[in-house]
């Protein structure tokens, strides 16, 4: 069978880290593309870091870096996961910037109208770009998974803000205006979906579980001190997820805008919650997802 053709747009980010090995490992997708943006990090420690992954599980995935900054304001990163993005590892290889991922964006949607699928796990800076360089391409994009917002619960980053979509809600709002099949995986779903330093020994593979050992062992710690949460917070593997096991996930259609103005409000997800609105729904938003089979098939996958 013809394996579904994604891009995976990402700023790992320990999270974003497992995401790729995840879909990787699954054997189950034609990656056309890492594009990586800045957000957890400054793009060049973005891109060191999907580098250090892609070798790490010895994948020939084609790498190309993206935007450093966001479209209107400054870079704000994150701070779960440490200054180089991926505090746990150190990575001496500076990996040469091709800056053309919104070209490569572009190429691999043209030359497969209707079959890529993006999976968005960081800031949509990039995708925005493209969006804005070639509109054509909004209609010949199958559809858009995007790791980002809070509908019902309090934001990371703010008070009602989630990270990629506060880090740059002018490039969120375009894409939330644009008009293609989105799935928002939000704060909602995957703050409850975490591992513990424990369940990591799951993974058989001796040199793959120490290395991921010594990236979560500072994760959960950080994840901690901002998140009170005890466990490594699966954000983007559970978007990734839904490319894989959708029916382990509901959802319900919404109508979601983006607040680009607001002084304590910047970054929110703004959902109509009135479902019965005539507003028009222009994004299908994730409510739960099935912790059982993830876990299960999360860790199946890494021991593939
Ligand atoms: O809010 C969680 C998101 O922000 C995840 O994608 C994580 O990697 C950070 O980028
Ligand atoms: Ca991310």
């Amino acid at each position: 069978m013809k394996k579904q053709k994604i891009i995976i747009d990402t700023d790992p980010g320990h999270d974003d880290a497992l995401a790729i090995m995840l879909m990787e490992k699954s054997k189950l997708f034609d990656i056309l593309a890492i594009t990586t943006v800045a957000g957890n990090s400054t793009i060049q420690n973005t891109t060191n870091n999907a580098r250090f992954v892609l070798d790490l599980i010895e994948s020939e995935i084609m790498l190309y870096s993206g935007a450093g900054a966001p479209l209107k304001q400054k870079l704000i990163k994150a701070d779960v996961h440490g200054d180089s993005g991926l505090d746990g590892i150190v990575i001496s290889k500076q990996e040469k910037l091709t800056n053309n991922a919104i070209d490569k964006i572009i190429e691999n949607v043209i030359n497969s109208p209707d079959e890529v699928i993006i999976l968005a796990l960081g800031p949509l800076t990039n995708i925005a770009q493209a969006f804005i360089k070639e509109p054509s391409i909004i209609s010949l994009v199958k559809s858009i998974v995007i790791m980002g917002g809070a509908i019902n619960v309090p934001g990371n980053k703010n008070r009602v803000a989630e990270f990629n979509i506060f880090v740059d809600p002018e490039a969120a709002d375009i894409i939330f205006q644009a008009d293609i099949k989105k799935i928002l995986v939000p704060l909602d779903v995957c703050n409850d979906v975490f591992f513990t330093l424990d369940d990591f020994k799951c993974i058989d593979d001796l040199k793959l579980y120490k290395i991921i050992y010594d990236m979560m062992i500072k994760y959960i710690d950080n994840i901690y001190v901002f998140e009170k949460t005890k466990g490594a917070i699966m954000y983007d593997p559970v978007a990734a997820y839904y490319l894989i096991n959708p029916q382990a996930f509901t959802a319900v259609e919404m109508n979601v805008q983006i607040e680009t103005h607001g002084k304590l409000t910047r970054g929110m997800t703004v959902a109509d919650k009135n479902l019965w609105s005539e507003e028009e729904k222009n994004v299908s938003v994730i409510q739960s997802v099935n912790k059982k089979e993830f876990r299960e098939d999360f860790f199946r996958i890494f021991n593939n």
